[in-house]
């Protein structure tokens, strides 16, 4: 979810210095542990080159298409010699059993209708093969976000009247989908009836675990033991684990609680006011969501919750070990040794950026040997030196200034109060840390910072070497590598790019892209051939004016990472968000989420003209977030 920005100017950036190149033990661990046959296999074209550090060509990356013209346009536009098909809109039943209720064009569909089909607002996704080999290239399991809801286009009337059935619909339009995917020829379609396919909801039953469940802070008088929970919700970016299951991360939780007249200084701190409630109306019908009178409720959102898409029976799990925070991601890799490491960026201005490493490795056995693996573990947040040195620093209680006397009880009172926790540690503030990809031939690690407009403006952090640019309207992206392992303590940083427009008359607007403009960057991919997929999240305020006056429409480029020149792949519809993007393991066919085509810079469409600013994808009745498929039309890797 974009939020808003107006003008920028100051680039003030450091140089470029190059992050260590990765050195050979690393690479062969890599190949050995971190990549599937098909993926080794690819990257056996790399052949005899001996460095994959920064600035290096490298054979086995590379992208081949030619760039998209920015332009206006109402469809999903691709290079030559690629074809977009749609495959799961908002609406489409999910598959659980046949004869599931058909979408209905004029928002027909009931509450228990919309619990069956896909969710709205459509975001990070993962691809679970259904075999192995080239059989997993042709079926697998697809476990997606259904962000939030536009209920201008939810309810045949909109919000004109409010009731107990329409809280209900926009709950049941929350969430995830697993679907069930299968290719025949060229062509993908949702496989149903399907024993895997199964919609999870703000109003699923899921557990609590780590060192926050059964906290105090964490009971309610639903759930005196603090350990069970209703949903999930504002579900963003994802992660997903090589033990087979998917993390889906509760992002702008705030906006679904009405808070008290007075905060305390916790609510405050994260944003919970009157009139929060209004956006989506949840509290009017479903108490557990005023805070006045549920203050804990607000305390058992803002977690990464973790889902095995195999089992359609599994209790959805928050772990809270991993911290809470307006969660936008969850890039897991493995150490050497097999721990899990976990990047994680908190979407907010001046939030931070978190890490979290797990004390144990992991073990063969899938989902059921690493039920635990993620609730023992140290959280870290990320300090950003003006040196390009930076260190993680842990989040422990009992540990520097994180004690009783600070405000902090234990360690689960550290986890829920994460971000005061980070402010006590002198963590950087970051310009909207969006999603993280670790390079999984260098290791080294990006985030998209999407923009910061309120970046150096009056009693607001000033810019800092981290985040150079003042009313940062176009966003950067920074990497990094750690001294050593994923689990280091340090790292040196720099920017990998600052984005921009170089055809701008305001310098500070223009950036440093080698290739095509873009501004806000949101989502990241880095394929296990190395190409790196950035997407982007202009608000629908801004798309087309000021900054954005060349950039009406949101996109995804592709970059090698390694020779830098960054290429438009893909325009999306009209008013849509481009988020969300896996591949099959053979990498010849490409999934990418469209969200919100059609969105009104309100956020909220006129139910009375719900194809005022779009059509797609059907042309009829109202636009719809969906699931996209992308072939190259000789059957080749994508992006090549
Ligand atoms: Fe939901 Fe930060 O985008
Ligand atoms: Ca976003
Ligand atoms: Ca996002």
């Amino acid at each position: 979810m974009a939020k808003d920005f107006s003008r920028m100017e100051d680039s003030n950036r450091s140089t470029n210095p190059s992050i260590h190149e990765m050195s050979s033990p690393t690479r062969r661990l890599l190949l050995r542990g971190g990549l599937g046959g098909v993926a080794a296999g690819l990257l056996g074209g790399l052949g005899g080159c001996a460095s994959l550090g920064l600035g290096t060509a490298s054979a086995g990356r590379g992208i081949g298409f030619a760039s998209v013209p920015m332009r206006a346009v109402d469809q999903v536009v691709v290079p030559a010699g690629y074809t977009a098909s749609v495959l799961y809109r908002w609406g489409d039943p999910v598959g659980a059993t046949a004869g599931q209720p058909a979408f209905r064009l004029d928002a027909g569909n009931t509450a228990a209708e919309q619990a069956l089909q896909a969710g709205m607002h459509h975001d990070g996704i993962h691809y679970f093969p259904l075999g192995s080999g080239a059989d997993g290239s042709a079926r697998g399991l697809l476990a997606m976000n259904h962000e939030y809801v536009d209920d201008g286009l939810l309810h045949a009337d909109g919000m004109k009247t409010w009731s107990a059935e329409k809280v209900a619909k926009s709950i049941a339009a929350h969430g995830v989908s697993v679907v069930e995917v299968q290719r025949q020829g060229a062509a993908w379609s949702v496989v149903s009836p399907s024993r895997y396919a199964r919609r999870i909801t703000a109003a699923t039953p899921m557990a609590l675990t780590g060192p926050a469940a059964g906290h105090a802070l964490m009971r309610t008088a639903a759930d005196p033991a603090g350990r069970t929970v209703l949903g999930t919700l504002n579900n963003c970016g994802h992660g997903a684990t090589p033990w087979g299951t998917y993390l889906t991360c509760e992002e702008n939780f705030v906006n679904y609680f009405e808070g008290p007249e007075q905060p305390d200084a916790h609510q405050k701190r994260w944003g919970l006011k009157k009139g929060n409630g209004a956006a989506y109306r949840w509290h009017e019908h479903e108490e557990r969501f005023d805070a006045s009178r549920h203050p804990n409720e607000f305390n058992r959102f803002g977690w990464v919750v973790e889902i095995d898409p195999a089992d359609p029976t599994s209790t959805p799990i928050k772990r809270t070990a991993l911290g809470r925070a307006a969660h936008e991601g969850a890039a897991l890799a493995l150490t050497a040794d097999g721990r899990a490491v976990v990047y994680m960026g908190e979407d907010a201005r001046f939030e931070y950026l978190y890490k979290f490493v797990s004390r144990d490795a992991m073990k063969p056995g899938g989902a059921a040997a690493n039920r635990e693996l993620l609730d023992h573990g140290t959280l870290f947040v990320a300090r950003f030196d003006a040196d390009g040195r930076g260190e993680w620093l842990p989040l422990v209680h009992g540990q520097g200034p994180l004690t009783a006397a600070q405000g902090f009880a234990d360690q689960g009172e550290v986890l829920i109060k994460a971000r005061q926790a980070s402010d006590r540690l002198g963590a950087t503030k970051m310009d909207r840390p969006e999603w993280t990809a670790v390079d999984p031939l260098s290791k080294e690690v990006y985030c998209t910072l999407t923009n910061n407009s309120s970046r150096g403006s009056n009693n607001q952090p000033a810019v800092d070497a981290a985040n150079p640019r003042a009313n940062n309207t176009m966003g950067h992206i920074i990497r990094w590598k750690e001294d050593g392992d994923l689990d280091a303590r340090r790292f040196a940083w720099n920017h990998f790019v600052l984005a921009g427009d170089a055809t701008l008359a305001r310098a500070d607007a223009r950036g440093d892209i080698r290739g095509d403009a873009f501004g806000s960057p949101d989502g990241l991919w880095i394929d296990p051939r190395g190409t790196m997929w950035i997407q982007t999240d202009v608000s629908t305020s801004t798309l087309g004016k000021g900054d954005y006056a060349n950039l009406p429409n949101n996109q995804m480029l592709a970059c090698d990472p390694t020779q830098g020149e960054i290429r438009r792949f893909l325009l999306g519809p009209a008013g849509c968000e481009v988020t969300g993007v896996v591949m099959t393991p053979d990498l010849r066919t490409m999934f990418v989420n469209i969200q919100h085509p059609g969105e009104s810079p309100s956020e909220r469409s006129d139910p009375a003209d719900p194809m005022k600013l779009s059509r797609w994808p059907d042309g009829a009745g109202r636009p719809r977030s969906a699931t996209v498929v992308i072939r190259k039309d000789d059957g080749g890797v994508i992006g090549s």
